[in-house]
């Protein structure tokens, strides 16, 4: 059994349906991610784990035990929430004592503890600043380690990075995944960010309002997306309706593409920008096609470039690290190749 489990869990605002029917199981020590857009029910579901809201149909169990009904502060349940909920005429110290006041931890201890969590979130010597004389990943950091003080067994981040600036998102996400791996704590983490879901995760659930529509790795969730929602909003894809038979994929305008053999099945091809290579040359390989390249653009480390084919428009992505690159201009006709291991159907 996971150590936090969720069955069936149904949430419920008046008429929105803010979450349904959730099945999820995480394992002790996990770093667990909830992937989706906007309003798919994230926060929510978080907040049903913390007990701060109760299901309407479905229960929770954390460590073996149904927690349904258990106040938050009986469930050894940590959380830093999406607009960090410090107190603002409390300063750092005070803040982060919060919870070990509420433990009735004696004077020595709190110090001890509190010392030892701001150092490790690289804000000792803050103790006796304001919260609103903090910058917001300052701010961040105090409301992860108050979260921490309390030693909980289960870590609910909810979008804790997303008022930082890109350097200091990259440093706090890799302090985070580094304290979760050294203190073991099981840990969800909500984020909209694809990046954030693919780097840090051991297992991510990917939702769509209000439901569950994917578990898996980043490499799963990434290399076999289990539909459009998924192939789309996890990573960039080009998508074709096609008719498929006998291993081949017919496209409207005469287009036929050789599949692989274990590709799904459905009546969508995706196709990764970076599966597609261009050539300025005719290439006698299975899978290619002439069209003409419209647009190139080279963003740093990869050169995307969108390409007419037939009736279709392509997405093609290139490491900036191809000869061809300084070669093409848009007007030229170029080869497109699909190899097929890049191929996947899906369901629309
Ligand atoms: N207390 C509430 N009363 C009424 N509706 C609510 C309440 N809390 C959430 N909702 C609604 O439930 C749905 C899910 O909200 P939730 O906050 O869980 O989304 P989210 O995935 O966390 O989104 P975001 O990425 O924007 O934070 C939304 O439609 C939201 O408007
Ligand atoms: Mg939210």
């Amino acid at each position: 059994m996971g150590f936090i489990v969720l069955e069936g869990v149904g949430k419920n605002f008046d008429s929105v349906k803010a979450c349904s029917q959730i099945d999820l199981s995480i394992r002790k020590g996990e770093f667990f991610t909830f992937l989706g857009p906007s309003g798919c029910g994230k926060t929510t579901l978080l907040r049903l784990i913390a007990g701060l809201i109760t299901p309407q149909s479905g229960a929770v169990f954390i460590g073996g035990n149904d927690v349904t009904h258990l106040p938050p502060e009986k469930r050894k349940v940590g959380m830093v929430f999406q607009n960090y909920s410090l107190f603002p005429y409390l300063t750092v110290r005070q803040n982060i004592e919060y919870g070990l006041n509420i433990q009735k931890k004696s004077a020595t201890e709190k110090k001890k503890i509190t010392d030892y969590y701001m150092n490790m979130v690289g804000l000792s010597g803050f103790g006796k600043r304001g919260i609103n004389d903090l910058s917001g990943g300052e701010q961040q950091r105090v409301a992860l380690a108050r979260s921490l003080a309390v030693e909980p067994e289960v870590l609910l981040l909810d979008e804790p990075l997303s008022n930082l600036d890109a350097r200091l998102r990259d440093k706090m996400r890799s302090e985070i995944k580094s304290l979760q791996k050294r203190l073991g704590i099981t840990t969800i983490f909500v984020t909209h960010d694809q990046t954030e879901a693919l780097t840090l995760s051991d297992r991510i659930a990917v939702f769509n309002k209000g439901s569950v529509v994917q578990v898996g790795t980043p490499q799963e969730i990434y290399n076999n997306p289990a539909n459009v929602f998924v192939a789309s909003f996890v990573g960039d894809t080009n998508l074709f309706e096609v008719a498929v038979s006998t291993g081949v994929a017919s496209l409207e305008g005469g287009m036929e593409l050789k599949l692989p053999a274990s590709c799904g099945t459905g009546n969508l091809l995706s196709v990764r920008p970076q599966n597609i290579k261009l050539s300025a040359h005719a290439v006698n390989e299975p899978n290619t096609f002439e069209g003409r390249l419209i647009e190139r653009q080279l963003n740093g480390v990869w050169i995307d470039s969108v390409v007419q084919l037939g009736e279709k428009v392509l997405q093609v992505a290139e490491l900036n690290s191809v000869d061809l690159s300084t070669q093409l201009q848009p007007g030229d006709t170029v080869w497109v190749t699909f190899p097929e291991s890049g191929l996947r159907l899906l369901d629309g």
